[in-house]
């Protein structure tokens, strides 16, 4: 199979790469990412070299660019991980949530449908189904979308143009909702990769409002394995959940990592809350587990464990990305490339 995986420098985009070379490596996968501030090449490089793992820089905002890339690599599947994905940054800046989620989304949609692509899976949230009262039972996929926030909103959007592009145009197309996703390479702007790196150097820690906002965790790579399910089993025009019943407050999460990282509570900051900050969120996953098999395989302590030591291993790749120098990296593994590209004389 030929797979265009979009937003594949990022955290979970690049995890699934890694997976998907790791269990069919017959597979090519053509990974297209704007490297935003959240896109970091040196996420991939275990695979620098793979000769079935091709990186183009590329927008998916730009419908021609991104036709022109399925029709050149016969690409049978698309997965659509690019996004902005922080909602503190949008709630102070809408506009590129709009137009990477949604436009993004939709000249995308378009481009898979003009180049005949098989299947299109659209990697989604629970956010878009809002906030869940608390002892509610989670929300199942024909719950209502009730976004609240704009990156939220803008996901809600993009998932009504990937149901319409199904019912219109009968568009294999099929959306996956995980929850929140921690793991290795997590930009440190989210909970779990702030927290760590701050207790590490002994920095306070923010929590908003209370603290008692309540999250529910997976693994990166269980995320990842149900994306694969998804893609190789799914039925054309459903929607999944997916998540691994690892529902935690914030507080919680934080006094945890302290605990891993040798620390106590007085590195805990309580700051103010996040606007219209949404207190739970948790979802039904039978219908993943009994269609598709799937079952997430990581529990959240040794999880979470694991991923501190990683933080605590690979040191240099934070303070490359704290420092803002892995934004070089794409410019030195491609210099060669580049200068080709290049005009004579410019
Ligand atoms: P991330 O911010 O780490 O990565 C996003 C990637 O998309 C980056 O590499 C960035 O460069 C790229 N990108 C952004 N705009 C682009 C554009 N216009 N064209 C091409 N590439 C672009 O995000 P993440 O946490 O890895 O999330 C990936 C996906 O999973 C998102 O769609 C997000 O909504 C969804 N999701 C995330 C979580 C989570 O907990 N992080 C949970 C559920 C769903
Ligand atoms: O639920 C899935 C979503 O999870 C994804 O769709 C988003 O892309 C992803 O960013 C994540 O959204 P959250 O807002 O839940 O994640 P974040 O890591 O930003 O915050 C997790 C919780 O921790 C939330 O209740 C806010 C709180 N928080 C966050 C930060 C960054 C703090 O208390 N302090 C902080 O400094």
């Amino acid at each position: 199979m030929n797979l265009l995986v979009t937003g594949g420098a990022g955290f979970i985009g690049s995890a699934y790469v890694r997976m998907v070379r790791r269990v069919r490596p017959d597979d090519v996968v053509v990974n297209v990412d704007a490297l935003t501030y959240a896109g970091n090449l040196e996420n991939l490089r275990d695979l620098e070299g793979d000769p079935r793992h091709v990186f183009v820089r590329g927008d998916i905002r730009d419908g021609a660019a991104m036709l022109e890339l399925m029709r050149r690599h016969a690409i049978d599947a698309v997965v659509n991980f690019a996004a902005e994905s922080h909602v503190d940054r949008s709630i102070e800046a809408p506009e590129p949530f709009l137009e990477t989620n949604v436009a993004g989304t939709v000249r995308l949609l378009e481009a898979a449908r003009a180049a005949s692509v098989r299947r299109f899976v659209q990697i989604s949230t629970d956010e878009v189904y809002g906030m869940l009262a608390a002892g509610a039972p989670g929300f199942t996929e024909t719950s209502a979308l009730a976004a609240r926030n704009p990156y939220a909103a803008s996901k809600a959007a993009a998932d009504t143009f990937v149901v319409a592009f199904h019912h219109t145009h009968g568009m294999d197309a099929v959306i996956a909702r995980c929850s929140n996703n921690y793991g290795p390479f997590q930009f440190p702007e989210k909970l779990i990769p702030l927290m760590i790196l701050n207790a590490l150097d002994g920095a306070p820690l923010p929590l908003y409002g209370d603290g008692l906002h309540m999250r529910d965790w997976i693994h990166v790579d269980d995320h990842c394995a149900a994306v694969d399910a998804i893609v190789l089993g799914g039925r054309a025009g459903e929607i999944y959940n997916i998540a691994a019943d690892n529902e935690r407050t914030n507080l919680d999460v934080v006094r945890a990592i302290l605990r891993l990282t040798g620390r106590d509570d007085s590195l805990i900051r309580y700051v103010r809350d996040r606007p219209g900050h949404d207190r739970r969120y948790a979802m039904s996953t039978a219908k993943i587990r009994d269609s598709l098999g799937w079952r997430p395989r990581h529990a959240f302590d040794a999880g979470l464990a694991a991923t501190v030591s990683w933080y605590r291993d690979n040191r240099p790749w934070s303070d490359r990305v704290r420092s803002g120098a892995y934004r070089d990296y794409y410019e030195r593994q491609y210099a060669d490339r580049l200068a080709a590209a290049r005009p004579a004389g410019g």
